[in-house]
């Protein structure tokens, strides 16, 4: 019975898969030729077998019938083939099981939606939508994909480092340089106008708040990128006081770490700590960022918007603060980005850029 039904099953899905099994003159995925192969042959070793004769057929190769480029040329050479070989075995009862499950299992597979199989075939089994999934079992798996494999489970789009252009002046600077030329570290910065979230490098920081668990801003889009298991990370952290970083995976983002910081927030006007707590924002994500190893980090504009720093006095501590970690580790960083995502803030960077980073005639230092 239990082999009456394989028969049947087999010859069910095979119907079902014949779609795979392209008629004169059209081209079968490589991989769906092969399975619907693989149920034609069970299926064909399934039937002899069960008409009790007892002849199994030894069957093409999966290589020789990749060879053939079309369906017919492969059919052709499998006749061919069973015509010339075969051996014969008296089929007894496990060997009537053991094709029967081949046929079964061949013909599920064949039956199989090619998407399916795309996906089952390239999608690394995470679960970056889902709460429950293991944060520290999605970390560890997600540190040891290579970039491709990763790129499967982006939740986002992204941008690759080499699509992020180094910075060039757009024209003369007005502004005296307040630090001399070095071409060395001048390769080393980018101005990115878009959303951090897409870059596709070591690490992005995050404007985070003190609970680390979220919030709107930047924190809202890297939290709504990432995926639940950030949460889940950072809430093992205990949150993270004004001005340090805490580092966690990135998940569904294409950046491979977060470094959170959490920035002053400015009342009235800008005092001595508020501005020591901004410098230490952009220290302490570096400093983070080579201590792991990470060489390529992007920086959001840290405190200018719900936390109300003047960005006109944000942007001169974080480019005054990358500058002089630059000058004292610029071995240990290939690129640091300062992402800005409004147009005022845009042209703010622009302004002052040549100032920290200046290029050509002014006075050159060596590294
Ligand atoms: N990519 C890059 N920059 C962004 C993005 C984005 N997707 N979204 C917003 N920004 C910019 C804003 O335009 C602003 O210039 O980030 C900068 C920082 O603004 P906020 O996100 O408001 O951060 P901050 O001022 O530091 O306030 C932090 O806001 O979102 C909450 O949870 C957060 O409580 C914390 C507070």
């Amino acid at each position: 019975m239990a082999f009456q039904m394989s028969k049947l099953a087999a010859r069910v899905s095979l119907s079902k898969s014949v779609g795979f099994i392209p008629s004169a003159g059209n081209r079968c995925p490589s991989h769906l030729n092969f399975i619907s192969r693989l149920a034609h042959r069970s299926f064909h070793a399934l039937c002899t077998a069960g008409r009790g004769s007892a002849t199994i057929k030894v069957l093409p190769s999966p290589g020789l019938l990749r060879k053939a480029d079309r369906w017919e040329k492969v059919s052709t050479a499998s006749k061919s083939l069973h015509r010339q070989s075969g051996w014969a075995v008296k089929p007894n009862r496990t060997t009537r099981v053991v094709v029967s499950v081949i046929g079964v299992s061949a013909a599920v597979l064949a039956s199989l939606s090619t998407s399916t199989l795309h996906a089952m075939n390239a999608r690394p089994d995470l679960n970056l939508d889902s709460e429950s999934s293991d944060w520290k079992e999605a970390k560890k798996k997600l540190c040891s994909m290579d970039k491709e494999k990763r790129r499967e489970v982006y939740r986002v789009d992204f941008i690759p480092l080499e699509k992020i252009p180094v910075w060039s002046p757009s024209g003369v600077s007005s502004r005296e340089p307040r630090y001399k030329v070095n071409e060395e570290l001048n390769k080393k910065i980018s101005l990115f106008t878009g959303d951090i979230t897409k870059l596709e490098i070591d690490a992005i920081a995050n404007a985070a708040n003190k609970t680390l668990l979220g919030g709107g801003g930047v924190d809202g889009a890297i939290h709504r990128g990432a995926g639940p298991l950030l949460r889940r990370e950072c809430a093992t952290l205990n949150g993270c006081e004004t001005g340090e970083a805490k580092i966690t995976g990135a998940y569904g983002l294409p950046a491979k770490y977060v470094i959170h910081t959490v920035g002053p927030i400015v009342h009235d006007s800008v005092g001595e700590r508020e501005e020591q707590a901004l410098r230490n924002c952009y220290y302490n994500c570096l400093h983070t960022a080579t201590k792991n190893h990470l060489r390529t980090v992007a920086f959001p504009c840290i405190s200018t918007g719900v936390y109300g720093y003047p960005p006109d006095q944000a942007v001169e501590v974080a480019l005054r603060t990358v500058r002089e970690y630059l000058e004292q580790n610029h071995e240990k960083l290939d690129r640091v980005i300062f992402c800005v995502f409004l147009k005022s803030d845009k042209e703010l960077y622009e302004t002052m850029l040549p100032a920290y980073f200046p290029r050509g005639s002014a006075p050159k230092s060596k590294l």
